[in-house]
């Protein structure tokens, strides 16, 4: 009922909300999130449903479009994704200047806001038809821009994008082909991948999504907008987590597989040392994401005939925090990224890839963000409010006087 944006700025009145815990910036028709419950639904749809039987390409259609695609408007969308994949031939040389270690996020997000000079039409948030080609531009290009991030750092040249091939069977030849060798696309990898993708579409007002509708909010452009996205989502308590969970899972296999005194260790706080992947601000039961990735996880090993210890390890680690009461306490249960990077691994992809290919996942959900609060009538610019700590007031002294 009360609608506290009816206040404005006029009455003085400041609540201090400390990581937004409580506070709504926006209304969204986009996700349903129960945190109690654990359940995610898209446009309505359980995010169960959508993993076990729809596509990425028709989960981003619905996403920013608010409806499931028909026949022929699925294959409109895929066939202009499909004819943008390409990157103009003075984008490839942003990566020979990249050092041959730089982290792929760095250059995801650096390569998607050069996007922006080389689109000078698409500026104008308010041009519907430049809106459609920047999102048909994205949705195409990450892909490529992030299978070259990756070739960048193995020192192998680039390959090319292939039309006739779907979305992630796309992305996985740019990625792992080597010129002049075959490369065969393991269908197990696809629909493993097409599956992650979904799970990772949205999320409501999560950090990353959050900062393309504040950068957004000022009416900068999509590519601009986006690229702060991807640079929220790097951080290792957003989608950088997928990362710091394999690392913390090698360097328990280092010491020997010791689960308990990992454990112990996070429970004591020592060096600010946190079971990663565990916890969320929304969820307070089961991530309904991680349950179904849980699954995935064996599916796709076992199908790949690989076995992994670090999946053991971190088998073992779930069972051990989740009876646990300081991780029962507080109600932290595992998240999305606690088992995708034991997938991701198995698939081939290394540490610092991980994050990329939750962008990859998460660019239509930022994008129906987007684009929904573009179109929000009244839409006003994000300016959150602060309460002043500082000096009340004091002179200057001249520095010769300090
Ligand atoms: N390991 C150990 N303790 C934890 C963890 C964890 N993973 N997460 C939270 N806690 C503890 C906190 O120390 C705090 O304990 P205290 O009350 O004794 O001080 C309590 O649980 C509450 O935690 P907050 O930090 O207040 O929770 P918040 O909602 O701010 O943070 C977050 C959520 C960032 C996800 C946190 O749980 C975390 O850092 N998890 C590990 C990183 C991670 O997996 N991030 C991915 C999130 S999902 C995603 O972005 C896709």
């Amino acid at each position: 009922g009360f609608d506290i944006s009816k206040l404005r700025s006029q009455t003085g009145l400041v609540t201090l909300d400390g990581g937004f815990g409580n506070t709504a910036a926006y209304k969204s028709a986009i996700t349903f999130l129960d945190g109690e419950k654990g359940i995610l639904r898209y446009r309505g749809y359980p995010i169960e449903q959508l993993a076990e039987r729809g596509s990425f390409l028709e989960t981003a259609y619905l996403l920013i479009n608010g409806e499931l695609p028909t026949v022929d408007q699925l294959s409109g969308f895929r066939d202009d994704i499909t004819q943008h994949t390409l990157l103009h031939e003075d984008v490839k040389r942003f990566y020979d200047g990249f050092p041959r270690d730089a982290h792929p996020m760095a250059m995801l997000s650096s390569v998607v806001s050069a996007l922006s000079t080389f689109y000078q039409d698409s500026h104008n948030p308010f041009d519907e038809k430049q809106v459609h080609l920047s999102t048909i531009r994205l949705l195409a290009k990450l892909p490529t821009i992030a299978a070259y991030a990756y070739k960048k750092a193995i020192g192998h040249p680039f390959v090319y994008p292939r039309n006739d091939l779907g979305y992630v069977e796309n992305f996985l030849r740019m990625t792992f082909a080597v010129p002049a060798e075959e490369y065969e696309i393991n269908p197990v990898v696809v629909s493993a991948l097409d599956k992650l993708l979904i799970l990772h579409a949205d999320h409501e007002q999560n950090c990353s999504t959050s900062t393309v509708r504040l950068v957004g909010s000022s009416q900068a452009n999509l590519f601009a907008s986006i690229s702060a996205g991807i640079s929220a989502l790097w951080g290792p308590l957003h989608g950088g987590a997928n990362q710091a969970v394999l690392e913390m899972l090698e360097s328990i296999q280092a010491q020997g597989g010791d689960v308990d005194s990992f454990v112990n260790k996070v429970k004591n706080k020592e060096d600010g040392v946190k079971l990663m992947g565990f916890g969320h601000r929304v969820y307070k039961s089961f991530d309904p994401r991680a349950k179904i990735i849980k699954a995935a996880a064996h599916d796709v090993l076992s199908a790949l005939g690989k076995s992994d210890e670090l999946l053991d390890i971190a088998l073992k680690l779930e069972e051990r925090a989740l009876s646990d009461d300081y991780f029962t306490e507080r109600k932290l249960y595992p998240n999305v990224d606690f088992y995708t990077g034991l997938i991701y691994r198995a698939m081939g992809f290394p540490t610092t890839m991980f994050t990329v290919l939750f962008a990859l996942g998460r660019l239509p959900g930022w994008i129906a963000h987007w684009t929904e609060m573009i179109r929000e009538p009244g839409s006003r610019i994000g300016r959150p409010r602060q309460i002043y700590t500082g000096v009340e007031i004091r002179d200057y002294v001249p520095v010769e006087e300090r």
